[in-house]
């Protein structure tokens, strides 16, 4: 996809499903990597935690500079002042990049910075900027930072672990985000975060969201390929696109 921007692809291609690797089987990454790349899964989500912003600790750019994968590396920043960190992540390999508008107390200086950044990849392929919003965080927050973002990040659940709950609240927040993007006259996408499953992955489709993160319901230690080719036909089905 040389002339094509990654945001313009990730936008003709949505709904898309983004698959977390945080409960993947470490011990066979490469082989588990393929699996959900052959059943047709084009984002890789990392979870990067630094034990501060949230309570545990995961992956960092040595560990993520060296997965090798046809897909494209969804790294979601949830760390603390990440603005001294971004040059890391991004000659790790990310194409995007998700901070937390709590982690930083300027969070828009981190997404201009962002903004200036080169994607190693692929220089034309361009990096996308998400802002993430813990559950708790009021969406007025986007207001200022709407020029500065690619994707619009909602956790539907707290920061820190795999396999919790969606919380319901996310479905109205869903809502008032893309009145906010539609209001902001920009072209945003919405991801969602946190407590996919194939029970509720298509009523997550049908709230609007175009990048949709599923983690311990596609590497729940059994069959990662059949989960991730239902989750991507979940959603397809959800957006009418099948
Ligand atoms: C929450 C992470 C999520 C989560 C996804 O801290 O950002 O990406 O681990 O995992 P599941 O799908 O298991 O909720
Ligand atoms: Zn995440």
């Amino acid at each position: 996809m040389p002339d094509k921007s990654l945001f313009d692809e990730l936008r003709s291609a949505s709904p898309l499903i983004s698959v977390g690797m945080l409960t993947a089987d470490l011990m066979s990454l490469g082989s588990e990597l393929d699996l959900i790349h052959q059943a047709g899964v084009k984002l890789l989500h990392v979870d990067v935690m630094d034990g501060c912003f949230c309570p545990m600790m995961t992956v960092g750019p040595p560990l993520i500079r060296p997965i090798k994968t046809p897909m494209f590396k969804d790294v979601h920043l949830m760390i603390r002042d990440p603005l001294e960190k971004l040059d890391s992540y991004v000659a790790a390999g990310a194409d995007m990049i998700t901070v937390h508008v709590e982690s930083s107390l300027h969070i828009h200086r981190v997404l201009q910075t962002l903004g200036k950044m080169t994607n190693v990849n692929d220089p034309s392929r361009g990096i996308v900027r998400g802002v993430a919003l813990n559950p708790g965080t009021p969406l007025e927050v986007l207001e200022p930072l709407m020029d500065e973002i690619e994707m619009i990040f909602l956790l539907a659940v707290n920061p820190g672990w795999g396999g919790q709950g969606f919380i319901s609240s996310t479905r109205g927040r869903a809502e008032r985000s893309i009145q906010m993007i539609r209001d902001a006259k920009r072209d945003i996408l919405l991801g969602l975060d946190g407590g996919v499953t194939r029970k509720n992955i298509a009523d997550v489709a049908r709230m609007g969201a175009d990048i949709i993160v599923t983690g311990s319901a596609v590497f729940d230690g059994k069959a990662p390929s059949e989960n991730a080719a239902f989750m991507i036909r979940a959603v397809t089905d959800a957006a009418g696109r099948s």
